[in-house]
Protein backbone atom coordinates (compact mmCIF):
# COMPACT_ATOMS: atom_id res chain seq x y z
CA UNK A 1 0.00 0.00 0.00
CA UNK A 2 1.45 3.61 -0.55
CA UNK A 3 2.02 5.73 2.30
CA UNK A 4 -0.83 8.53 2.60
CA UNK A 5 -1.75 10.75 5.34
CA UNK A 6 -4.79 13.31 5.16
CA UNK A 7 -2.03 16.29 5.39
CA UNK A 8 1.02 16.71 4.33
CA UNK A 9 3.22 19.62 5.69
CA UNK A 10 7.02 20.31 4.27
CA UNK A 11 8.58 22.68 6.85
CA UNK A 12 8.05 23.28 10.76
CA UNK A 13 8.91 27.16 11.21
CA UNK A 14 6.35 29.25 12.06
CA UNK A 15 4.11 28.52 9.03
CA UNK A 16 4.09 24.93 8.80
CA UNK A 17 3.35 24.22 12.82
CA UNK A 18 0.46 26.64 12.78
CA UNK A 19 -1.21 25.21 9.53
CA UNK A 20 -0.41 21.43 11.39
CA UNK A 21 -1.71 22.82 14.48
CA UNK A 22 -5.14 24.51 13.76
CA UNK A 23 -6.75 21.93 10.86
CA UNK A 24 -10.05 22.06 12.67
CA UNK A 25 -10.86 17.90 12.65
CA UNK A 26 -8.91 15.17 13.97
CA UNK A 27 -6.81 14.18 11.05
CA UNK A 28 -3.58 12.05 10.38
CA UNK A 29 -1.31 15.39 9.93
CA UNK A 30 2.84 14.49 9.01
CA UNK A 31 5.35 17.47 8.94
CA UNK A 32 8.62 16.67 6.92
CA UNK A 33 11.15 18.39 8.03
CA UNK A 34 15.24 18.53 6.28
CA UNK A 35 16.92 19.22 9.10
CA UNK A 36 15.82 19.16 12.84
CA UNK A 37 12.95 20.16 14.16
CA UNK A 38 13.77 23.36 15.25
CA UNK A 39 16.12 24.24 12.13
CA UNK A 40 13.70 27.13 11.35
CA UNK A 41 14.28 31.04 10.13
CA UNK A 42 11.63 31.12 12.50
CA UNK A 43 13.82 30.08 15.30
CA UNK A 44 16.44 33.04 15.04
CA UNK A 45 13.79 35.55 14.12
CA UNK A 46 14.38 38.26 16.38
CA UNK A 47 13.05 41.93 16.42
CA UNK A 48 9.50 39.98 16.95
CA UNK A 49 5.76 40.32 15.79
CA UNK A 50 3.85 43.30 14.57
CA UNK A 51 0.35 44.07 15.36
CA UNK A 52 -2.21 46.64 16.77
CA UNK A 53 -1.68 46.58 20.94
CA UNK A 54 -1.68 50.28 21.62
CA UNK A 55 -4.34 52.81 22.46
CA UNK A 56 -2.65 54.91 20.47
CA UNK A 57 -2.32 52.72 17.02
CA UNK A 58 -5.07 51.51 14.78
CA UNK A 59 -5.15 48.97 12.34
CA UNK A 60 -5.53 52.12 9.23
CA UNK A 61 -1.87 53.06 10.71
CA UNK A 62 -0.55 49.72 10.09
CA UNK A 63 -2.33 49.17 6.86
CA UNK A 64 -0.85 52.19 5.91
CA UNK A 65 2.77 51.57 6.68
CA UNK A 66 2.56 48.46 5.47
CA UNK A 67 1.02 49.83 2.16
CA UNK A 68 3.80 52.92 2.19
CA UNK A 69 6.73 50.23 2.50
CA UNK A 70 5.14 47.73 -0.82
CA UNK A 71 5.15 51.22 -3.05
CA UNK A 72 2.24 50.64 -4.95
CA UNK A 73 2.03 46.96 -5.27
CA UNK A 74 0.69 45.32 -1.91
CA UNK A 75 -2.53 43.56 -1.92
CA UNK A 76 -4.90 45.70 0.29
CA UNK A 77 -7.63 42.99 0.78
CA UNK A 78 -4.58 40.62 2.09
CA UNK A 79 -2.97 43.52 3.89
CA UNK A 80 -6.47 44.22 5.73
CA UNK A 81 -6.82 40.60 6.62
CA UNK A 82 -3.45 40.20 8.18
CA UNK A 83 -3.33 43.59 10.43
CA UNK A 84 -7.24 43.06 11.52
CA UNK A 85 -6.25 39.45 12.71
CA UNK A 86 -2.67 40.22 14.28
CA UNK A 87 -3.76 40.68 17.61
CA UNK A 88 -6.12 37.62 17.91
CA UNK A 89 -3.80 35.55 16.67
CA UNK A 90 -0.40 37.29 18.60
CA UNK A 91 -2.52 36.87 21.89
CA UNK A 92 -3.38 33.84 21.20
CA UNK A 93 0.59 32.91 21.05
CA UNK A 94 1.22 34.48 23.99
CA UNK A 95 -2.14 32.62 26.00
CA UNK A 96 -0.33 28.82 24.50
CA UNK A 97 3.30 30.22 27.01
CA UNK A 98 5.03 32.09 24.60
CA UNK A 99 6.75 34.68 27.12
CA UNK A 100 6.49 37.60 25.08
CA UNK A 101 8.33 40.69 26.89
CA UNK A 102 5.50 42.63 29.28
CA UNK A 103 5.32 45.36 31.92
CA UNK A 104 4.78 44.96 35.12
CA UNK A 105 0.46 45.26 34.41
CA UNK A 106 1.23 42.26 31.75
CA UNK A 107 0.65 44.61 29.31
CA UNK A 108 2.60 43.77 26.02
CA UNK A 109 5.71 45.98 25.81
CA UNK A 110 5.86 47.16 22.48
CA UNK A 111 9.22 47.89 20.34
CA UNK A 112 9.28 50.28 17.06
CA UNK A 113 11.74 49.25 13.92
CA UNK A 114 11.85 50.86 10.64
CA UNK A 115 8.67 52.03 8.92
CA UNK A 116 6.09 51.75 11.71
CA UNK A 117 4.02 54.87 12.60
CA UNK A 118 4.00 53.46 15.82
CA UNK A 119 5.30 51.23 18.47
CA UNK A 120 3.76 48.01 17.50
CA UNK A 121 6.33 45.27 17.65
CA UNK A 122 5.15 42.39 20.08
CA UNK A 123 8.49 40.90 21.10
CA UNK A 124 10.12 38.25 23.78
CA UNK A 125 13.77 40.39 23.88
CA UNK A 126 15.61 39.70 20.95
CA UNK A 127 14.98 36.52 20.81
CA UNK A 128 11.48 36.37 19.80
CA UNK A 129 11.04 33.54 17.00
CA UNK A 130 12.69 31.07 19.50
CA UNK A 131 9.99 31.35 21.53
CA UNK A 132 7.60 31.05 18.80
CA UNK A 133 9.38 28.27 17.48
CA UNK A 134 8.96 26.48 21.05
CA UNK A 135 5.27 26.97 21.79
CA UNK A 136 4.66 25.84 18.53
CA UNK A 137 6.49 22.50 18.61
CA UNK A 138 4.76 21.63 21.98
CA UNK A 139 1.57 22.32 20.78
CA UNK A 140 2.54 19.87 17.81
CA UNK A 141 3.25 17.44 20.08
CA UNK A 142 -0.05 17.83 22.44
CA UNK A 143 -1.78 17.33 18.96
CA UNK A 144 -0.60 14.57 17.94
CA UNK A 145 1.36 16.10 15.14
CA UNK A 146 3.81 13.84 13.75
CA UNK A 147 7.14 15.43 12.64
CA UNK A 148 9.65 13.53 10.78
CA UNK A 149 13.42 14.77 10.80
CA UNK A 150 16.34 14.44 8.03
CA UNK A 151 13.63 13.67 5.58
CA UNK A 152 13.84 16.11 2.32
CA UNK A 153 10.96 16.73 0.27
CA UNK A 154 12.26 17.01 -3.34
CA UNK A 155 9.23 17.29 -5.57
CA UNK A 156 5.74 17.23 -5.80
CA UNK A 157 3.39 14.58 -7.25
CA UNK A 158 1.08 15.79 -9.93
CA UNK A 159 -1.51 14.05 -11.71
CA UNK A 160 -4.09 15.80 -13.91
CA UNK A 161 -3.77 19.72 -12.15
CA UNK A 162 -4.02 17.86 -9.03
CA UNK A 163 -1.44 17.90 -6.20
CA UNK A 164 -1.18 14.17 -4.68
CA UNK A 165 1.87 14.81 -2.20
CA UNK A 166 5.62 14.93 -2.99
CA UNK A 167 8.77 12.61 -3.49
CA UNK A 168 11.12 12.80 -0.57
CA UNK A 169 14.37 11.56 0.68
CA UNK A 170 13.70 8.74 3.35
CA UNK A 171 16.51 9.09 5.64
CA UNK A 172 16.05 5.75 7.16
CA UNK A 173 15.88 3.52 4.03
CA UNK A 174 17.93 5.66 2.37
CA UNK A 175 15.43 5.77 -0.76
CA UNK A 176 13.24 7.73 -2.45
CA UNK A 177 9.85 7.03 -1.86
CA UNK A 178 6.23 8.97 -2.34
CA UNK A 179 3.83 10.43 0.55
CA UNK A 180 0.60 10.67 -0.59
CA UNK A 181 -2.17 13.04 0.79
CA UNK A 182 -5.29 14.87 0.34
CA UNK A 183 -3.46 17.96 0.77
CA UNK A 184 0.19 19.63 0.94
CA UNK A 185 0.96 22.63 2.27
CA UNK A 186 4.51 24.16 0.90
CA UNK A 187 5.92 25.98 4.09
CA UNK A 188 9.87 25.82 3.32
CA UNK A 189 10.88 29.26 4.27
CA UNK A 190 13.05 31.57 2.11
CA UNK A 191 16.15 31.49 -0.15
CA UNK A 192 18.54 33.86 1.40
CA UNK A 193 21.49 30.85 0.69
CA UNK A 194 21.47 32.18 -2.76
CA UNK A 195 23.23 34.68 -1.48
CA UNK A 196 26.91 34.70 -0.48
CA UNK A 197 26.02 36.88 2.63
CA UNK A 198 22.84 35.70 4.31
CA UNK A 199 21.09 35.88 7.63
CA UNK A 200 19.28 32.83 6.99
CA UNK A 201 20.02 29.19 7.70
CA UNK A 202 21.21 26.88 5.69
CA UNK A 203 17.76 25.35 5.36
CA UNK A 204 16.82 28.24 3.17
CA UNK A 205 17.36 27.47 0.27
CA UNK A 206 14.24 28.14 -1.43
CA UNK A 207 13.30 24.36 -2.41
CA UNK A 208 9.76 24.85 -1.93
CA UNK A 209 9.58 27.66 -4.33
CA UNK A 210 11.49 26.16 -6.45
CA UNK A 211 9.09 22.53 -6.31
CA UNK A 212 5.96 24.34 -7.02
CA UNK A 213 7.85 26.06 -9.86
CA UNK A 214 8.96 23.09 -11.34
CA UNK A 215 5.51 21.62 -10.95
CA UNK A 216 3.80 25.05 -12.93
CA UNK A 217 2.48 26.64 -10.38
CA UNK A 218 2.00 30.72 -10.17
CA UNK A 219 5.14 32.11 -9.15
CA UNK A 220 5.48 35.94 -7.39
CA UNK A 221 7.75 38.97 -6.66
CA UNK A 222 10.86 37.31 -7.02
CA UNK A 223 12.87 40.01 -7.84
CA UNK A 224 11.90 41.47 -4.02
CA UNK A 225 14.77 40.33 -1.77
CA UNK A 226 14.94 42.22 0.97
CA UNK A 227 18.67 42.86 2.37
CA UNK A 228 18.61 43.84 6.48
CA UNK A 229 21.10 46.70 6.55
CA UNK A 230 22.99 45.12 9.34
CA UNK A 231 24.38 42.15 9.58
CA UNK A 232 27.70 41.70 11.46
CA UNK A 233 30.50 41.98 9.41
CA UNK A 234 32.56 39.32 9.56
CA UNK A 235 30.47 37.07 11.80
CA UNK A 236 29.20 33.67 10.67
CA UNK A 237 27.28 31.64 12.88
CA UNK A 238 26.18 28.12 11.68
CA UNK A 239 26.68 28.62 8.21
CA UNK A 240 24.55 32.53 8.21
CA UNK A 241 25.33 36.22 9.12
CA UNK A 242 24.88 37.12 12.61
CA UNK A 243 21.92 40.08 12.45
CA UNK A 244 21.39 42.84 14.81
CA UNK A 245 18.06 43.44 14.67
CA UNK A 246 16.39 46.51 13.91
CA UNK A 247 14.93 47.32 16.78
CA UNK A 248 18.44 48.14 17.99
CA UNK A 249 17.83 51.04 15.67
CA UNK A 250 14.36 51.36 17.17
CA UNK A 251 15.63 51.92 20.52
CA UNK A 252 17.59 54.32 19.51
CA UNK A 253 20.87 52.83 17.45
CA UNK A 254 22.96 54.92 15.18
CA UNK A 255 24.48 54.38 12.16
CA UNK A 256 27.57 55.38 11.14
CA UNK A 257 30.51 55.17 8.39
CA UNK A 258 33.52 53.73 9.80
CA UNK A 259 35.22 57.63 10.16
CA UNK A 260 32.29 57.81 12.84
CA UNK A 261 29.50 60.17 10.78
CA UNK A 262 26.17 59.09 11.55
CA UNK A 263 24.95 59.40 7.81
CA UNK A 264 21.17 58.12 7.68
CA UNK A 265 19.50 61.62 7.91
CA UNK A 266 21.35 62.79 4.31
CA UNK A 267 19.11 59.72 2.86
CA UNK A 268 15.64 59.79 4.53
CA UNK A 269 13.68 62.05 7.22
CA UNK A 270 13.28 58.96 8.91
CA UNK A 271 16.87 58.77 9.94
CA UNK A 272 17.88 55.34 11.10
CA UNK A 273 14.27 54.33 11.52
CA UNK A 274 13.80 54.54 7.28
CA UNK A 275 12.39 51.43 5.55
CA UNK A 276 14.84 48.69 5.30
CA UNK A 277 15.28 49.28 1.54
CA UNK A 278 16.65 52.91 1.67
CA UNK A 279 18.70 52.23 4.98
CA UNK A 280 20.46 49.35 2.95
CA UNK A 281 21.11 51.59 0.02
CA UNK A 282 22.44 53.87 1.76
CA UNK A 283 25.24 51.69 3.57
CA UNK A 284 25.94 50.30 0.01
CA UNK A 285 26.59 53.83 -1.38
CA UNK A 286 28.40 55.47 1.92
CA UNK A 287 30.97 52.02 1.69
CA UNK A 288 31.64 52.64 -1.68
CA UNK A 289 31.96 56.60 -1.24
CA UNK A 290 34.40 55.92 1.66
CA UNK A 291 36.08 52.64 -0.06
CA UNK A 292 35.07 50.75 3.24
CA UNK A 293 33.99 46.96 3.57
CA UNK A 294 31.07 47.77 6.20
CA UNK A 295 29.81 50.47 7.82
CA UNK A 296 28.82 50.76 11.84
CA UNK A 297 26.02 50.32 14.42
CA UNK A 298 26.17 52.70 17.31
CA UNK A 299 24.40 51.57 20.83
CA UNK A 300 27.03 52.34 23.01
CA UNK A 301 25.42 55.69 24.42
CA UNK A 302 22.39 53.81 25.71
CA UNK A 303 23.21 52.40 29.47
CA UNK A 304 24.93 49.16 29.29
CA UNK A 305 22.09 47.54 31.92
CA UNK A 306 19.76 48.25 29.43
CA UNK A 307 21.36 46.70 26.39
CA UNK A 308 22.42 43.82 28.16
CA UNK A 309 18.38 42.93 29.55
CA UNK A 310 16.73 44.24 26.06
CA UNK A 311 19.32 42.50 23.30
CA UNK A 312 20.83 39.18 25.37
CA UNK A 313 21.27 37.45 22.65
CA UNK A 314 22.93 40.22 20.67
CA UNK A 315 25.11 41.30 23.34
CA UNK A 316 26.44 38.17 23.89
CA UNK A 317 27.54 36.97 20.80
CA UNK A 318 29.25 39.50 20.02
CA UNK A 319 31.20 39.48 23.27
CA UNK A 320 32.03 35.97 22.27
CA UNK A 321 33.10 37.47 19.08
CA UNK A 322 35.35 40.22 21.19
CA UNK A 323 32.91 43.09 20.54
CA UNK A 324 31.67 44.94 23.69
CA UNK A 325 28.20 46.70 22.17
CA UNK A 326 27.90 48.20 25.92
CA UNK A 327 30.98 50.30 24.82
CA UNK A 328 32.06 50.22 20.87
CA UNK A 329 30.05 50.23 17.80
CA UNK A 330 29.35 46.75 15.76
CA UNK A 331 30.83 46.87 12.13
CA UNK A 332 27.54 45.70 10.11
CA UNK A 333 27.03 44.99 6.74
CA UNK A 334 23.09 44.32 4.66
CA UNK A 335 22.77 40.46 4.04
CA UNK A 336 20.21 38.56 2.52
CA UNK A 337 17.83 38.48 4.49
CA UNK A 338 13.97 37.65 2.73
CA UNK A 339 12.36 36.67 -0.26
CA UNK A 340 9.09 39.13 -0.85
CA UNK A 341 8.03 36.50 -3.51
CA UNK A 342 7.11 33.22 -3.69
CA UNK A 343 4.61 30.97 -4.75
CA UNK A 344 1.66 33.17 -5.43
CA UNK A 345 -1.07 32.00 -3.08
CA UNK A 346 -4.71 33.43 -2.51
CA UNK A 347 -6.11 35.10 0.77
CA UNK A 348 -6.94 30.92 1.51
CA UNK A 349 -3.60 30.06 0.88
CA UNK A 350 -4.14 28.13 -2.54
CA UNK A 351 -1.98 28.10 -5.13
CA UNK A 352 -2.76 27.56 -8.95
CA UNK A 353 -2.41 23.79 -8.35
CA UNK A 354 -5.39 21.96 -6.44
CA UNK A 355 -4.97 20.35 -3.31
CA UNK A 356 -1.23 22.34 -3.16
CA UNK A 357 -0.81 25.06 -0.20
CA UNK A 358 1.93 27.55 -0.02
CA UNK A 359 2.46 29.34 3.75
CA UNK A 360 4.86 31.38 5.44
CA UNK A 361 7.74 32.85 3.68
CA UNK A 362 7.79 30.73 0.77
CA UNK A 363 4.32 32.34 -0.34
CA UNK A 364 3.43 35.49 -1.71
CA UNK A 365 0.47 36.45 -0.44
CA UNK A 366 0.47 39.79 -1.86
CA UNK A 367 1.09 41.89 1.45
CA UNK A 368 4.61 42.66 1.22
CA UNK A 369 4.69 44.38 -2.60
CA UNK A 370 8.05 45.54 -3.30
CA UNK A 371 9.28 45.69 0.05
CA UNK A 372 8.33 43.87 3.51
CA UNK A 373 8.00 46.15 6.51
CA UNK A 374 9.96 45.04 9.59
CA UNK A 375 8.18 41.97 11.87
CA UNK A 376 5.66 41.77 9.03
CA UNK A 377 6.80 38.44 8.16
CA UNK A 378 5.77 36.20 11.29
CA UNK A 379 2.62 37.88 11.32
CA UNK A 380 1.67 36.88 7.81
CA UNK A 381 3.09 33.43 7.87
CA UNK A 382 0.84 33.34 11.44
CA UNK A 383 -2.55 34.38 10.22
CA UNK A 384 -2.24 32.95 6.26
CA UNK A 385 -1.40 29.46 7.84
CA UNK A 386 -4.16 29.55 9.95
CA UNK A 387 -6.86 30.64 7.21
CA UNK A 388 -5.00 28.08 4.74
CA UNK A 389 -5.60 25.38 7.83
CA UNK A 390 -9.35 26.10 8.13
CA UNK A 391 -9.71 26.17 4.43
CA UNK A 392 -8.25 22.77 4.21
CA UNK A 393 -10.33 21.62 6.99
CA UNK A 394 -12.98 20.64 4.19
CA UNK A 395 -10.91 18.97 1.75
CA UNK A 396 -12.48 15.74 -0.13
CA UNK A 397 -10.37 12.90 -0.03
CA UNK A 398 -7.97 11.95 -2.88
CA UNK A 399 -8.24 8.84 -4.91
CA UNK A 400 -4.51 7.65 -5.23
CA UNK A 401 -3.09 7.62 -8.59
CA UNK A 402 -2.10 4.38 -10.07
CA UNK A 403 2.03 3.97 -11.01
CA UNK A 404 3.51 7.21 -10.30
CA UNK A 405 6.80 6.89 -11.87
CA UNK A 406 9.94 7.84 -9.93
CA UNK A 407 12.36 9.13 -12.06
CA UNK A 408 15.50 9.52 -10.59
CA UNK A 409 18.69 10.62 -11.55
CA UNK A 410 21.55 10.38 -8.33
CA UNK A 411 24.44 11.90 -9.84
CA UNK A 412 23.39 14.24 -12.85
CA UNK A 413 23.41 17.33 -10.36
CA UNK A 414 26.90 18.79 -9.67
CA UNK A 415 27.06 21.06 -6.85
CA UNK A 416 27.00 24.40 -8.11
CA UNK A 417 25.28 26.46 -4.80
CA UNK A 418 29.02 28.09 -4.76
CA UNK A 419 28.82 29.64 -7.85
CA UNK A 420 25.25 30.41 -7.68
CA UNK A 421 26.14 32.30 -4.56
CA UNK A 422 28.93 34.35 -6.26
CA UNK A 423 26.60 34.78 -9.34
CA UNK A 424 23.93 36.32 -7.25
CA UNK A 425 25.83 38.15 -5.19
CA UNK A 426 27.72 40.15 -7.77
CA UNK A 427 25.01 40.75 -10.16
CA UNK A 428 21.72 40.65 -8.17
CA UNK A 429 22.45 42.61 -4.98
CA UNK A 430 20.89 45.57 -3.31
CA UNK A 431 21.89 47.67 -6.61
CA UNK A 432 21.97 46.46 -10.01
CA UNK A 433 21.52 47.23 -13.63
CA UNK A 434 20.32 45.26 -17.05
CA UNK A 435 23.76 44.97 -18.21
CA UNK A 436 24.49 42.22 -14.88
CA UNK A 437 21.25 41.17 -15.21
CA UNK A 438 22.42 39.74 -18.50
CA UNK A 439 25.49 38.17 -17.51
CA UNK A 440 24.02 36.76 -14.62
CA UNK A 441 20.84 35.16 -16.61
CA UNK A 442 23.66 33.78 -19.36
CA UNK A 443 25.91 32.26 -16.70
CA UNK A 444 23.05 30.72 -14.60
CA UNK A 445 21.99 29.49 -17.33
CA UNK A 446 24.85 27.87 -18.32
CA UNK A 447 25.21 26.17 -15.09
CA UNK A 448 21.65 24.77 -15.76
CA UNK A 449 22.59 23.45 -19.11
CA UNK A 450 24.51 21.18 -17.57
CA UNK A 451 22.01 19.31 -14.97
CA UNK A 452 20.30 16.65 -16.56
CA UNK A 453 16.22 15.84 -16.38
CA UNK A 454 14.36 14.18 -13.30
CA UNK A 455 14.25 14.11 -9.28
CA UNK A 456 17.74 14.75 -8.36
CA UNK A 457 18.39 14.09 -4.28
CA UNK A 458 22.12 13.99 -4.24
CA UNK A 459 22.39 17.85 -4.84
CA UNK A 460 18.49 18.74 -4.67
CA UNK A 461 19.31 22.28 -2.85
CA UNK A 462 21.83 22.80 -5.88
CA UNK A 463 19.32 22.22 -8.49
CA UNK A 464 16.69 24.21 -6.54
CA UNK A 465 19.15 27.33 -6.27
CA UNK A 466 19.77 27.34 -9.61
CA UNK A 467 15.95 27.52 -10.04
CA UNK A 468 15.54 30.43 -7.55
CA UNK A 469 18.46 32.28 -9.20
CA UNK A 470 16.86 32.02 -12.68
CA UNK A 471 13.59 33.32 -11.34
CA UNK A 472 14.84 36.32 -9.38
CA UNK A 473 17.20 37.35 -12.57
CA UNK A 474 13.98 37.03 -14.99
CA UNK A 475 11.69 38.76 -12.96
CA UNK A 476 14.16 41.40 -12.22
CA UNK A 477 14.25 42.01 -15.78
CA UNK A 478 11.01 42.31 -16.06
CA UNK A 479 11.14 45.24 -14.05
CA UNK A 480 12.88 48.34 -15.80
CA UNK A 481 12.16 50.28 -13.07
CA UNK A 482 13.38 51.04 -9.65
CA UNK A 483 10.64 49.94 -6.85
CA UNK A 484 10.95 48.99 -2.98
CA UNK A 485 13.74 46.96 -2.81
CA UNK A 486 14.50 46.37 -6.14
CA UNK A 487 16.64 49.31 -7.67
CA UNK A 488 17.96 49.32 -11.02
CA UNK A 489 21.07 52.01 -11.86
CA UNK A 490 19.89 52.50 -15.19
CA UNK A 491 16.35 53.12 -14.57
CA UNK A 492 16.24 54.85 -11.19
CA UNK A 493 12.69 56.20 -11.38
CA UNK A 494 9.83 54.18 -9.99
CA UNK A 495 7.24 53.69 -13.75
CA UNK A 496 3.44 53.64 -12.62
CA UNK A 497 3.60 51.13 -15.94
CA UNK A 498 5.22 48.39 -13.67
CA UNK A 499 2.57 49.05 -10.22
CA UNK A 500 1.91 45.64 -10.25
CA UNK A 501 3.11 42.08 -9.50
CA UNK A 502 6.13 40.17 -11.46
CA UNK A 503 4.03 36.75 -12.26
CA UNK A 504 6.07 34.30 -13.54
CA UNK A 505 6.27 30.33 -14.34
CA UNK A 506 8.62 27.72 -15.84
CA UNK A 507 7.18 28.29 -19.44
CA UNK A 508 8.99 31.85 -18.74
CA UNK A 509 12.31 30.55 -18.25
CA UNK A 510 12.67 26.67 -18.98
CA UNK A 511 10.38 25.81 -22.05
P1 LIG B 1 10.99 28.70 8.24
O1 LIG B 1 10.83 29.13 9.63
O2 LIG B 1 12.26 29.08 7.57
O3 LIG B 1 10.83 27.12 8.17
C1 LIG B 1 11.11 26.44 6.97
C2 LIG B 1 11.07 24.95 7.25
O4 LIG B 1 11.06 24.22 6.03
C3 LIG B 1 12.26 24.42 8.02
O5 LIG B 1 11.79 23.48 8.95
C4 LIG B 1 13.10 23.70 6.96
O6 LIG B 1 13.94 22.68 7.44
C5 LIG B 1 11.99 23.14 6.12
N1 LIG B 1 12.38 22.78 4.75
C6 LIG B 1 12.91 23.56 3.79
N2 LIG B 1 13.09 22.85 2.66
C7 LIG B 1 12.66 21.60 2.92
C8 LIG B 1 12.60 20.38 2.16
N3 LIG B 1 13.01 20.33 0.88
N4 LIG B 1 12.12 19.27 2.74
C9 LIG B 1 11.71 19.28 4.03
N5 LIG B 1 11.76 20.39 4.80
C10 LIG B 1 12.22 21.53 4.24
N6 LIG B 1 10.39 38.18 10.70
C11 LIG B 1 9.62 38.89 11.54
O7 LIG B 1 8.43 39.09 11.28
N7 LIG B 1 10.14 39.39 12.70
C12 LIG B 1 11.45 39.21 13.05
O8 LIG B 1 11.87 39.65 14.11
C13 LIG B 1 12.28 38.50 12.17
N8 LIG B 1 13.59 38.32 12.45
C14 LIG B 1 14.34 37.54 11.63
C15 LIG B 1 15.67 37.29 11.97
C16 LIG B 1 16.44 36.45 11.20
C17 LIG B 1 17.87 36.18 11.56
C18 LIG B 1 15.87 35.85 10.04
C19 LIG B 1 16.68 34.93 9.18
C20 LIG B 1 14.56 36.11 9.69
C21 LIG B 1 13.79 36.97 10.47
N9 LIG B 1 12.46 37.23 10.14
C22 LIG B 1 11.70 37.97 11.00
C23 LIG B 1 11.81 36.55 9.03
C24 LIG B 1 11.02 35.35 9.57
O9 LIG B 1 11.74 34.76 10.63
C25 LIG B 1 10.78 34.30 8.51
O10 LIG B 1 10.28 34.88 7.35
C26 LIG B 1 9.76 33.27 9.02
O11 LIG B 1 10.21 32.73 10.23
C27 LIG B 1 9.57 32.18 7.99
O12 LIG B 1 8.80 31.16 8.57
P2 LIG B 1 8.40 29.90 7.70
O13 LIG B 1 7.62 29.02 8.59
O14 LIG B 1 7.81 30.35 6.43
O15 LIG B 1 9.81 29.22 7.32
C1 LIG C 1 15.00 42.27 12.92
O1 LIG C 1 14.91 41.93 14.09
O2 LIG C 1 15.58 43.28 12.51
C2 LIG C 1 14.35 41.41 11.91
C3 LIG C 1 12.96 41.81 11.81
C4 LIG C 1 12.35 41.34 10.55
O3 LIG C 1 13.00 40.72 9.68
O4 LIG C 1 11.17 41.61 10.38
Amino acid sequence: MPRKVDFLVIGSGIAGLTFATKIPRPADILILTKKRKADTNTNYAQGGIASVFSNEDSFDSHIQDTLNAGVGICHKDAVEIMVSNGPRLVQELYDMGCRFSVDAQGKFLLGREGGHAKRRIVHAKDYTGYEIERVLLERAKQRGVVISENEIALDLVVDNDECCGVYYFDADTRRIDILYADATALATGGAGQVYMHTTNPPIATGDGIAMAFRAGTRIANMEFVQFHPTAVFTIQVDGRSFLISEAVRGEGGILKTTEGEPFMDKYSTAGNLAPRDIVARACVAEMKRLGTTHVLLDISHLPADFLRNRFPTIYDTCLRWGIDITREPIPVVPAAHYACGGIQVNTQGETSIKRLYALGESACTGVHGSNRLASNSLLEALVFATRAAQHAGDIAGLAIPRDVPINATPDKCPDRKLMIKEIMSRYVGVIRNKQGLIAARDQVRRLYAEIADGIHYKNAESLNMTHIALMIIESALRRQESRGLHYMEDHPGTDPEHAHDTVIDRTSILE
